[in-house]
Parts: structure tokens; C-alpha cells; sequence
């Protein structure tokens, strides 16, 4: 596995294969490379299925275990599944979609090779998930991830954006998980980096709070440092969650929901956590969500995707922590010295030779 200059080591890959999608949801980062909807045909930047397919397999060189796959909105390529049939067999396949085009498409994605799923919830109510959508979809997605379940491809894990117009929505979708086999929540804290509106972030520490209440278990993962809640519907499995936890055997499923917080914003130690590179759909290379001032192109040969990948990883920079410094009063400003370092290479494309 290559290693950065940080000692953090590359295990997976993100690629986004398009950056079309059929919501416009108001917090979308898009892959912090602005503006979504937009067309909805093919575009004539998306890296073709040969040039994924062979830039997982110069990532498999490399060590690379696990790719995501993510958008704008990935089903909206026709060739996803023989793309997930042509990933390298011993690399870890999953995908974060918005659901709507799972039903029909799901199984065929299994057999594919698919082995996890992140369906986008922000809501358990139709018109406040319109709002945030700006879709009228909500149905659709709850068949999706019906589609999901009905394929094999539990546990499903709900992405919920915690910002000022979802927080009063997370006790319902908590209980939605607790009272669900299958499903797993994601709380994400709310990135104003790349979608504006700073001021629609809440205090994350209070649904940490909250969420510490309503827990019949709380878990820490050494690795991330990233706490898994279990939460039960009803008093019975409350029960039996501490009888379980007494004995050190609380698993998600068997009547308990699973919660994680995720909750990168300033949070340096989640950096310093961080072994992902991003590959956007036009094919440039992303050492971090946050930044576009670091795009590597990866080319067409394998040659050039092996340089590409190499020269992303050496240059890769924790955000919070090297990119970003703490100041005096706890705020985070640019590192000069870092950007002196960096010398004049913003953005810049890297040749094919
Ligand atoms: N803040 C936090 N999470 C976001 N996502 C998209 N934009 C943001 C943002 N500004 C997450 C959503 C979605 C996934 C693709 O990215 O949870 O499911």
C-alpha cells in the first residue's frame, strides 16, 4: 500500500462516475466540484468504462482494497454494472446513490459484484425530503432501498446530513433504524466548505449529547475514534441490549439499530484518519474531498494512471492539521507554510508522457 508523507496509508478509492444526478439537493458538495443536476444524458467528460475499470486495477497494484462509487448520482451510468463486474475480484465493491433507480437494478448489481450500499435519507417525512431534494421522490427511495434489502445487500446504511433543516428529523430516523432489521444510519455532519451557507451547521456535539442519551450501547472504534450507537424500538430489546452488552456481544441486527456520527468539519484527527483518494468523473485525481487546487489527470495508459496515482499520494496533505492550522482563538486558517512549500502548481494537469 502507498503511504503519505503523514504515515496514512491508501486502502480505498472513491470514484465518481458522473457528476450528473436527478436531485439537486440544497447541501450537495458534489464531490466538491460544484454545481449538480444539470443534463441528464451521458457527458462527453465521463471517464469511459475501459478507463475505470484499468485505473481500479493500476489502484489493486497498488494495494487498494475497497472502491466506492459515488456521483453526482452513479446509476445514472448504464455501463455501472459491468463496471462493477470488471473491478478486480478481491477489491471490496460498494456505492453511494440516491436510491430511486434501485428498483430493478439492484440485483443485477449484486451479481455484479456489489457488496455494500449507502442510500442518501434525510428525512422520514415526503415534503421536508422534497425540500432538501428538490425532487419529489421520496417514495421511490424508500423503494429503493427496499430494492436494496430484497437483493442481499443488508446491512443498508441511510446517509443523513445533520444541518439546521434535518436536526429536529433525526430522533424520527433513529427510531426508523432501531425499529428496522437491515438498516444502519450515517449522521454526517453538515461540510459548508464546498456548498456555502456556513450558517446552516449545527453544534454536532449536541446530537453526540443527544444521541448518548438515547443509546441502550455505545461502541468506540480505536481506528477512527468513530462511536457506533445501538439503539433499540422497545423496551424489550432495550433489555437484552444490556444483558448483551454485559457480556461484550451487542451486535447491530437482532433487534438493535446501529448509528454512526461522522463528523469531519475541524476535526483533525479525522484527517489524520483519512486513507481514501477521490478519482472525479472526468478523470482527475483528489487527495482530498475539500480541495480542487491538487487535481492530477490520470490519463489513459496504465503507465500514466500509475504516475498519476503515485504523484497524488506523495503530495496528499491532512486538511485539518496541515492544509488548515488551528489559530489562537480554536479557528483554522491556511498554513503559509505549507502553500510556500507547494511553490506555483495550482491546479495543474498532469501530462500524459
Ligand atoms: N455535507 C455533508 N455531507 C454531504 N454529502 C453531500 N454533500 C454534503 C455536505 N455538504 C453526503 C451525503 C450524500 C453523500 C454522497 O455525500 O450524505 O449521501
Amino acid at each position: 500500500m502507498l503511504e503519505d508523507e503523514f504515515g496514512r496509508e491508501v486502502s480505498g478509492v472513491r470514484v465518481s462516475l458522473t457528476d450528473r444526478c436527478n436531485f439537486d439537493c440544497v447541501y450537495c458538495h458534489n464531490e466538491g466540484l460544484g454545481d449538480t443536476r444539470g443534463p441528464m444524458d451521458p457527458q462527453d467528460d465521463e471517464l469511459s468504462t475501459d478507463t475505470v475499470v484499468r485505473f481500479l486495477e493500476v489502484a489493486r497494484e497498488y494495494g487498494v482494497e475497497a472502491v466506492k462509487f459515488t456521483g453526482g448520482e452513479p446509476m445514472l451510468r448504464d455501463d455501472l454494472e459491468e463496471i462493477v463486474r470488471r473491478a478486480p475480484d478481491d477489491m471490496a465493491v460498494s456505492m453511494t446513490t440516491n436510491g430511486t433507480f434501485l428498483p430493478g437494478r439492484a440485483e443485477a448489481l449484486v451479481d455484479a459484484g456489489l457488496e455494500r450500499v449507502n442510500v442518501s435519507q434525510d428525512a422520514l417525512d415526503a415534503d421536508a425530503f422534497a425540500e432538501l431534494t428538490q425532487s419529489g421522490a421520496y417514495e421511490r427511495v424508500l423503494e429503493g432501498v427496499e430494492a436494496a434489502l430484497d437483493a442481499g445487500l443488508a446491512p443498508v446504511k441511510l446517509n443523513m446530513v445533520v444541518f439546521e433543516p434535518t436536526a429536529g428529523y433525526v430522533p424520527g430516523m433513529v427510531d426508523h433504524v432501531a425499529a428496522n432489521d437491515g438498516l444502519q444510519l450515517q449522521l454526517i455532519e453538515y461540510m459548508p466548505e464546498l456548498a456555502g451557507h456556513p450558517e446552516w451547521a449545527i453544534d454536532i456535539q449536541r446530537v453526540h449529547d443527544w444521541l448518548e442519551d438515547r443509546a441502550d450501547h455505545v461502541e468506540t472504534r480505536e481506528m477512527h475514534d468513530r462511536k457506533r450507537y445501538f439503539v433499540s424500538s422497545d423496551a424489550e430489546t432495550a433489555e437484552a441490549a444490556q444483558t448483551a452488552a454485559t457480556d461484550g456481544g451487542v451486535r447491530a441486527g437482532d433487534g438493535l439499530g446501529m448509528v454512526e456520527i461522522v463528523d469531519p468539519v475541524g476535526n483533525a484527527e479525522f484527517c489524520a484518519n483519512c486513507h481514501r483518494v477521490r478519482l472525479a468523473h472526468d478523470g482527475y485525481l483528489k487527495g482530498c474531498l475539500n480541495r480542487n487546487d491538487d487535481l492530477v489527470a490520470i490519463g489513459e495508459t496504465k503507465a500514466a494512471m500509475r504516475d498519476a496515482f503515485e504523484k497524488t499520494v506523495a503530495e496528499r496533505v491532512p486538511y485539518y492539521g496541515e492544509y488548515l492550522v488551528e489559530d489562537d482563538e480554536g479557528g483554522w486558517t491556511m498554513n503559509e507554510a505549507y502553500l510556500d512549500s507547494k511553490g506555483d502548481r495550482t491546479p495543474y494537469e498532469y501530462a500524459d508522457e
